[in-house]
Formats: structure tokens, C-alpha cells, sequence
């Protein structure tokens, strides 16, 4: 069956559609490269995945209906892994209009696509972002997510409200992953961990919002794409065969211990500098993920320790840094 990933270009789609090539399935992959950071990086995952002959990609927005129909009708699809999105809490505050058409417009095309072509399986990102500011945790699947803090997390609940009308109307079975914080080797520029790790190199201080009292949920790109495959070929089997899982670590880590690790990695301390609460942020987030867990026996594997390793000895290479 094939498989569409959209979003290859991006963070999470890269890493994923390189574990499904992996294991020899053909991959289509759809991105539009979008400026919204470094064109650079996408261009070169791309190009990285492209050696891999079962890769084919295309240069497409999901806003673009026409072509993006025509596109799983003559590939003949019949899973799509749904990750192309506008990310991101803080951008969102100033351009929500981006998230309105890529998230929302866009997400409804895939709806669309996947009910005109019969898709089997349609996985689709969504956010711990979604949980908005609870004093309950871990967060579970069950807990409410009917207040979000920014038009990001607002976009991304709607997903998940959208897909359970066309997994109910007609029969497609959709699933829902909230991912929390993904970090680690090609990660995003407007990330925590990518953002430290350059200004530090520089001798440029760090801004910590909410005066580095942010706990995050940090889970390790590896984590995360395990999580999704277990789910490829785990459609619901249920009557509306709709799912949301959580992928997290489900060992929440203080941002400035996250510092602190990146500094010791680099053999290099920073300047910080404190910053009161953003608006739209979330304080802290921390996943329960024994609803995957039981479905697939997710485990994560990689603890924070690691993880910096990892993505610190990426970055020195690919930005040749001595
Ligand atoms: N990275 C995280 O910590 C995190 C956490 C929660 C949820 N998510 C979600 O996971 C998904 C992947 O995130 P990521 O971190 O890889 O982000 P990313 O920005 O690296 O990847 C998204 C990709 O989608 C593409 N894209 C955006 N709009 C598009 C459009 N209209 N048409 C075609 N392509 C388009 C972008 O060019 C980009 O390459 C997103 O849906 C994001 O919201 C990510």
C-alpha cells in the first residue's frame, strides 16, 4: 500500500519517512518549502532522502486541492501520514492567518482527499499544545482540551474535532498524534534545543521565557517516529474508528536543566537572560502514555542525556562547527 508523507521536508517528516525506507516501503512525499525557516535544511533532508531510489517527492501545498487530489489518485494512496502544518506557539500570536490556511484549509483537503480516494489510514499530528493550561498531570487522552492558549494549539484541536465528523460520517479510520516537544539531529531552528545550541556556540546569551521555570515533556525524534510507525498498520477498528493518542518521554525535564546539559555538552556556559510568561505558552507539559503503550507497546528509549549528545555532535557536523 502506498504510503504518503506529508511534510518530508520538515523535521518530523524526515526522520519518519527515512525509518519507513528503512524497512523498504516506498514513500511519496509532499512539502511545500516554505520560508518559514531555514529553506537550506529542508532542501538537504530532501536531498538526503532522495538517495533512497522507493523515494519520490513533490513540491505541493495542501491548499492546493486539485493537485493534491490528483496526485493521490495517480499514486494510488492509501495511507497518508499527515505532518506538513504551520508549527509553532509563538509565531502564531503575529500570523494566525498561516495556520488558518495550512493547518485548517489544508487539513480539511486531506480530509477530503482521504474520503474521495478511500484511504485506509489517515494519521495526522497533533500537539500536547492542545491540553492548554491544566494543573492536572500527566496528561492523559481523557483529560479536557477544550481550552486552548494559542490559535496554533486552537487549530490543531480542531483537527482532531474534524476528523471524528469524517471518521463517524464516513467510516475513515483517522488517528490522531499529539506529540510533545521533539527534539534531536535536523531538528527546527525555532526550537529550544537548535536555538540554545547556536547561541551558545556564539557566546550569544539565552532569552528564557517564564524565567526558565518551563517543564517540558522533551521526547526524542526516535521516540517519536517508533510511536508513529506502531501505528501504521493500526488503523481503529472501532464503529467510528477514530483514535488520539499521546507520543511523549512521560518524564518531564525543567528547561533549565535542559540548559545545563547542552552547556556540559559543549563544554561552554551562557548568559541568560530571564523573560517574563509569553502569552500562548503552556508552563508545563508532561505526557501519560499508557494508551500507546498498551495499543503497540510504545516505550520511549532516550532520555535527554543522550538525546543532547546526539543532536550536539549533528549540529558540529553539519554546521562544521570545530
Ligand atoms: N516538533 C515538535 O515538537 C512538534 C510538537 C507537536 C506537534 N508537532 C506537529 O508535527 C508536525 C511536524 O512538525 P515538525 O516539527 O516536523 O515541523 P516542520 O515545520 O519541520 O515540518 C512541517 C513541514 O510542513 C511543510 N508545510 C507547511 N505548510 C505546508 C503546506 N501548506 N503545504 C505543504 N507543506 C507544508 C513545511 O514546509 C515543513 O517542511 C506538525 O504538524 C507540527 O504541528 C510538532
Amino acid at each position: 500500500m502506498n504510503i504518503l508523507i506529508t511534510g518530508s521536508a520538515g523535521f518530523i517528516g524526515y526522520h519518519l519517512t527515512k525509518k519507513i525506507l528503512n524497512k523498504k516501503i516506498k514513500v511519496i512525499g509532499l512539502d511545500n518549502i516554505n520560508s518559514y525557516y531555514d529553506t537550506n535544511l529542508k532542501k538537504n533532508r530532501i536531498r538526503e532522502l532522495k538517495k533512497n531510489k522507493n523515494f519520490f517527492f513533490y513540491n505541493l501545498d495542501i491548499c492546493e486541492f486539485r493537485k493534491l487530489n490528483n496526485l493521490i489518485l495517480k499514486k494510488n494512496i492509501k495511507i497518508i501520514i499527515h505532518l506538513a502544518a504551520q508549527a509553532g506557539v509563538r509565531y502564531s500570536i503575529k500570523n494566525p492567518r498561516t495556520y488558518f490556511d495550512s493547518n485548517l484549509q489544508g487539513f480539511f483537503n486531506i480530509l477530503e482527499v482521504s474520503r474521495l480516494n478511500n484511504i485506509k489510514h489517515l494519521i495526522y499530528a497533533s500537539t500536547s499544545s492542545v491540553y492548554g493550561d491544566t494543573k492536572k498531570f500527566p496528561l492523559s487522552e481523557k483529560d479536557s482540551t477544550d481550552y486552548p492558549l494559542s490559535f496554533y494549539a486552537a487549530t490543531k484541536k480542531s483537527n482532531e474535532v474534524m476528523a471524528h465528523s469524517y471518521s463517524f460520517i464516513y467510516k475513515i479510520p483517522t488517528t490522531g498524534v499529539r506529540f510533545f516537544t521533539v527534539y534531536g539531529p535536523f531538528g527546527r531552528p525555532d526550537m529550544a534545543l537548535f536555538k540554545f545550541t547556536k547561541k551558545i556556540i556564539n557566546d550569544q546569551s539565552i532569552e528564557l521565557f517564564n524565567n526558565g521555570n518551563h517543564i517540558r515533556d522533551f521526547t526524542y525524534i526516535d521516540d517519536i517516529v517508533d510511536g508513529v510507525f506502531s501505528l501504521i498498520k493500526k488503523p481503529s477498528k472501532k464503529s467510528i474508528p477514530y483514535e488520539i493518542f499521546n507520543i511523549g518521554n512521560g518524564s518531564p525535564k525543567k528547561l533549565l536543566d535542559y540548559l545545563k546539559y547542552i552547556e556540559k555538552n559543549l563544554d561552554k556556559n551562557t548568559k541568560i537572560k530571564k523573560l517574563p510568561l509569553q502569552v500562548g505558552d503552556i508552563v508545563k507539559t508532561h505526557s501519560n502514555i499508557n494508551k500507546l503503550n498498551k495499543f503497540t507497546g510504545y516505550k520511549p528509549k532516550t532520555n535527554i542525556k543522550i538525546g543532547i549528545e546526539k543532536f550536539i555532535e549533528w549540529y558540529k557536523d553539519y554546521y562544521r562547527v570545530n
